[in-house]
């Protein structure tokens, strides 16, 4: 069994400490189920007390939920609010007004600290730069940063005017890019000129004039350049301009725009199963309670906590919970512009001991690669810090395996600390199932339970409930604040997606498979039940890696995509290609696999290389001409097909694609 199918066989269970319980927000399990039931028995009650307690309204609302055009919800959606507000100006005049926001650290190890009260000026002057570039409440901006700060600042600044961001990861190629700025209809790029990681400087603002040169984003009006480092870069006259050009002579006060809860506060892109990703659209109101919420809910974060969210902003992650929850809550937390291998993998560890770090949350493929250089080297051990500061870990994006989990909590967490493993996806905003810090007790590899007023449960292909013990896919049976309210351009695709008809067009379908312990009621992720593969925590749909590859038209006939378990990303991505040219073998294999991984890179971006590409005369296929995944997929494991495969049109091919490169 490998390590990582070894979660559904883990039955140890770590309860809160009593001194945990006690000093916790949501302190013990019936605090918790009074919680769950008060959601049950008022569901609209309860999201408004939590909403009109947790977020400043301009207009306060009197409509909660709007269910007329489901499954459009609508929620508060007579308030008004302003996001951008409710992380900063909320806070002046209160404690927190002078209180350090952001302690950021550079790749080189460099540490700058930003107060509330400067950051709301930097905020304020950015958003009166974006309003002198004609940037207005509706419009959607891309930003394309490194972790910085002034990515934050960005993404503030749009919400502080309205304007609608979009966050298009540092690593994603020009063409994925401009896929993203055409389909937003963006009309401003905020950028930097070069991105530091790892000790390298890497150009993005290359990379947008690339995007730009490719056609289709006229829109694009302004491209607005934060000088990261001292090297040039390409500027074009009248269409770019640096920070300090555009901040000149701006003030640092900006009144902030109230908008209505439902309006787009920002669209992400994410992979589905088929297509091009999907811009997920998600609001103010209900977007920034959650974020709020689950950071007293899931971190339990107190004024003197620091908080370490280790996710880039171009994630989902680094959107809840480095750009604005952290904020919501008034909280001071850390951000780190590098990799957690550089200069070495203690990196992390050293980070920690150094700013004092309470709640640290990461990936469980940072926790696995962080194992795996420990083993190795005993210097990089956490064992080599004072991780004392420490009291919440957390984990998101991918399943742990127990192994990883019970290295965080022992050689981390010094066996005192909770983790909490939260499940939740770019769609539903923040987390959905996740353990309460001191309430919970924890079972490794399990997400256990759903939040209050999450109506999780696991369902057959027709929707109907499937009894604990017995696996099945994962809905949502009730609207929730933070959920996604549409797919951008596309309102068909989002009911399609998310609401199928054969499930009775009601239920929220998460695209997960997922089991619940049939004692306790916990919920085990098992992994997606569509073509998403989920590499390193980073989510690809097959479909675009296949189009990418078949794109590579002077060399590729045809692929087929799948993913395989992986010790290390937890998948790992593999490619079954015929050429238009026979079949290669040996070294001329080696050289077109890496030229093809390279391809891929260029298209879509690193995250998206194939581990492994085999080469076919064909690909199995049934006599209608389907290719059979299924097949594939064991072939990709290396397991031995075991499958009815007499409808295969070839079945000699098989063994041609089980041979590895
Ligand atoms: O498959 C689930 C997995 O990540 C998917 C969502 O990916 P994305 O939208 O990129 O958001 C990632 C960060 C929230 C889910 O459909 N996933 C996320 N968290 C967990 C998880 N799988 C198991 N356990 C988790 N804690």
């Amino acid at each position: 069994m490998s390590a990582i199918e070894s979660t559904l066989v883990e039955n140890r269970v770590f309860p809160p400490s009593d001194a945990t319980v006690k000093a916790a927000r949501i302190s013990g399990m019936a605090a918790y189920e009074a919680l769950c039931q008060e959601a049950e028995r008022d569901f609209e009650g309860f999201w408004a007390r939590l909403a009109r307690g947790n977020v400043q309204w301009t207009k306060p609302f009197t409509k909660t939920l709007d269910e007329s055009d489901a499954p459009f919800y609508k929620w508060f959606s007579d308030g008004e609010l302003n996001a951008s507000a409710n992380c900063l100006d909320r806070h002046m005049g209160t404690a927190v007004e002078n209180k350090t926001a952001i302690i950021f650290e550079s790749d080189d190890g460099k540490v700058t600290q930003v107060t509330y009260k400067e950051l709301l000026a930097r905020v304020g002057q950015f958003a009166n730069a974006l309003k002198a570039q004609g940037i207005a409440k509706g419009d959607r901006v891309v930003i394309y940063m490194p972790m910085t700060v002034e990515g934050v600042i960005a993404m503030q600044a749009c919400a502080r005017i309205g304007a609608t961001h979009s966050v298009v990861f540092g690593g994603f190629s020009a063409k994925s890019l401009q896929e993203r700025i055409i389909d937003a209809g963006a009309v401003a790029v905020v950028t930097a000129n070069y991105q530091m990681r790892g000790g390298k400087e890497l150009g993005l603002k290359s990379i947008v004039d690339e995007a730009l040169a490719l056609g289709g984003c006229e829109t694009i009006r302004s491209v607005i350049v934060y000088q990261r480092t001292a090297t040039a870069c390409n500027m074009v006259a009248g269409r770019d301009k640096t920070f300090d050009e555009v901040l000149a002579g701006q003030s640092s006060e900006c009144k902030p725009e109230p908008v209505n809860a439902e309006h787009p506060l920002f669209i992400l892109y994410t992979s589905g199963s088929t297509g091009k990703p999907k811009g997920v659209q998600h609001s103010t109101g209900g977007y920034l309670l959650w974020a709020k919420l689950t950071m007293d809910w899931t971190f339990d974060i107190k004024p003197q906590d620091l908080f370490w969210c280790t996710a880039d902003i171009g994630w989902i992650t680094g959107h809840t919970y480095v750009a604005y929850g952290p904020l919501a809550a008034g909280a001071t937390q850390l951000m780190f512009e590098g990799i957690p291998t550089f200069p070495h993998a203690g990196r992390f560890w050293q980070m920690i001991e150094k700013h004092q770090v309470s709640v640290f949350y990461t990936a469980p493929t940072a926790i696995r690669s962080l194992i795996k250089a420990a083993e190795t080297d005993e210097k990089v051990h956490p064992k080599n810090w004072n991780l004392s500061s420490l009291r919440i870990l957390g984990t998101v994006g991918e399943p742990i395996n127990p192994e990883a989990w019970m290295w965080y909590h022992r050689n981390v967490g010094g066996e005192r600390c909770p983790i909490v493993d939260t499940f939740w996806q770019t769609e539903t905003g923040g987390h959905v199932i996740t353990p309460l810090p001191g309430a919970t007790p924890t079972i490794p590899g399990s997400c256990t339970l759903p939040l209050p007023g999450i109506m999780a449960a696991i369902v057959d292909e027709a929707g109907h409930d499937i009894p604990n013990g017995s696996g099945g896919m994962l809905v949502i049976k009730r609207p929730w604040p933070s959920m996604i309210r549409t797919i951008w351009n596309d309102p068909d695709r989002f009911r399609k997606s998310y609401f199928p008809e054969e499930m009775g067009g009601k239920l929220y379908l998460a695209g997960d498979g997922a089991v619940r312990d049939a004692k306790t009621g916990y919920f085990r992720i098992t992994g997606r039940i569509d073509d998403v593969l989920n590499v390193s925590g980073h989510r690809m749909g097959t479909m675009e890696i296949e189009s990418a590859l078949v794109g590579k038209t002077d060399l590729v006939a045809e692929a087929a995509v799948v993913g395989r378990p992986d010790d290390l990303t937890g998948e790992a991505i593999c490619a079954f290609v015929v050429l238009k040219r026979p079949r290669p073998t040996g070294e001329e294999a080696k050289k077109i696999a890496n030229e093809l991984r390279n391809w891929v890179a260029h298209e879509i971006g690193p995250i998206a290389k194939p581990k492994d590409i085999r080469f076919g005369d064909n690909l199995p296929k049934t006599r209608s001409g389907k290719i059979m995944r299924r097949l594939l997929r064991s072939i990709a494991k290396g397991e031995k097909v075991t499958q009815d495969t007499s409808t295969l049109e070839n079945p000699a091919i098989l063994d041609q694609l089980s041979e590895t490169n």
